[in-house]
């Protein structure tokens, strides 16, 4: 049975992911410091997984700690080993995230997403494990091209999307140091949004966030007066920021058949776009939550925010001729399952 170690399997995405690779019958190791998570996705995981106590299971084995710690990643590798339970793929979704942030703390970037992604493949090295998916992200083309496709001129525009870049030619130089070794992907997400449809899962509320959706569910709620619009003299058709917002269960379907596809071929490198292709505006996407929750998001609009772009939506056509995928979900269900969400998870996790 193959056993996969998902780092930072307790955030957004990495939470979905671990549902659908459990339900497809894979064994999951999940490495996470939740600095970032609640523990209680744990329980919400095993609810969605059918598994029914975490402390009797060899489905579903989790690690407290850091993935730049080389002492738990050797624990965990020798782990499995002993239990002739070797991990076979590394999805590695552990990191910071935080566009804004990262203008302000790029050291703690570049040590958190960079040191510690060479941390793990050492490891991995070591243990003889040469599979890995790599959460990248549309971060890494800034503003030159409003519709990249995975040849586009990337230019990121602040550390993270740097961060991310940093890493995917990190990834690049270890294939071709030994081409018939590694099996490696790098995903580019655009706007994950939306929650398990179950209401169990979903994009946790904290402080520091600042994408735009977990700000409409506060404003809809009534935990914020209104949005702040960032900006309403775009070149674009109303003036807003278009962006290409992908339900986060279709982002897990995604990590579940990359991985597929590095297991059943033969040695490669593959960078992919995970978007669905459609761009809407930030009037578009306040209009569509209101009409598909009934409810309302007052707004105010905003002078424009440092280090954003106009439009930005992703050339997917690689992935779903590559892989056995196509994102199925519209904007309207990405509306409906948050907004189930944040009702019945008014303080997110906690
Ligand atoms: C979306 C649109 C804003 C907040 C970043 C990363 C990307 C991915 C998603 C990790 C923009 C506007 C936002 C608000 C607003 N993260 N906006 N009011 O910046 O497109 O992408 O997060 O992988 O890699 O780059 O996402 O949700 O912050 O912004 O008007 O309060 O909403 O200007 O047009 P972004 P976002």
């Amino acid at each position: 049975m193959n056993t996969i170690l998902i780092t930072g399997g307790t955030g957004f995405i990495g939470s979905h992911t671990c549902v659908v690779l459990l339900n497809a019958g894979f064994n999951l190791i999940i490495l996470d410091s939740f600095i970032n998570s609640s523990e209680k996705v744990l329980d919400n995981i095993c609810e969605l997984a059918n598994i029914k106590d975490i402390n009797q299971t060899q489905r579903l084995i989790v690690y407290k700690g850091d993935f730049r710690n080389k002492k738990i990643l050797n624990l965990i590798f020798s782990d499995a080993e002993l239990k002739n339970n070797n991990i076979s793929c590394v999805m590695h979704f552990a990191g910071l995230k935080a566009v804004g942030e990262s203008n302000f703390k790029p050291l703690s970037y570049w040590d958190v997403n960079v040191s510690g992604t060479i941390n793990i493949l050492k490891v991995m090295e070591q243990y003889k494990c040469n599979n890995f998916v790599f959460s990248s992200s549309a971060a890494v083309y800034g503003g030159l091209n409003n519709n990249p496709n995975e040849d586009s001129i990337a230019r990121p525009e602040n550390p993270y999307g740097e961060t991310k870049l940093t890493v995917e030619k990190i990834l690049r130089n270890l294939y071709f140091s030994s081409p018939n070794k590694w099996r490696i992907v790098f995903l580019r997400y655009f706007n994950p949004i939306g929650a398990h449809e179950s209401g169990l899962l979903g994009e946790d509320f904290n402080n520091d966030a600042t994408n735009i959706f977990p700000d409409i569910c506060k404003v809809a709620l009534g935990k914020k007066k209104f949005l702040k619009v960032f900006g309403n003299d775009w070149p674009t058709p109303d003036g807003t920021g278009v962006r290409d917002y992908i339900h986060v269960m279709d982002l897990a379907d995604g990590h579940f058949q990359a991985m597929q596809y590095l297991l059943r071929n033969k040695p490669q490198v593959v960078c992919l776009n995970l978007g669905t292709g459609v761009g809407t505006s930030v009037l578009e996407l306040i209009r569509i939550f209101e009409e598909s929750n009934s409810c309302k998001v007052p707004y105010l609009i905003s002078h424009r925010r440092i280090g954003d772009v106009a439009c930005l939506i992703a050339d997917n056509k690689l992935a779903i001729s590559k892989l056995n995928w196509f994102p199925k979900r519209d904007l309207k269900k990405m509306c409906q399952d948050s907004w189930n969400w944040n009702k019945k998870n008014p303080n997110g996790y906690e």
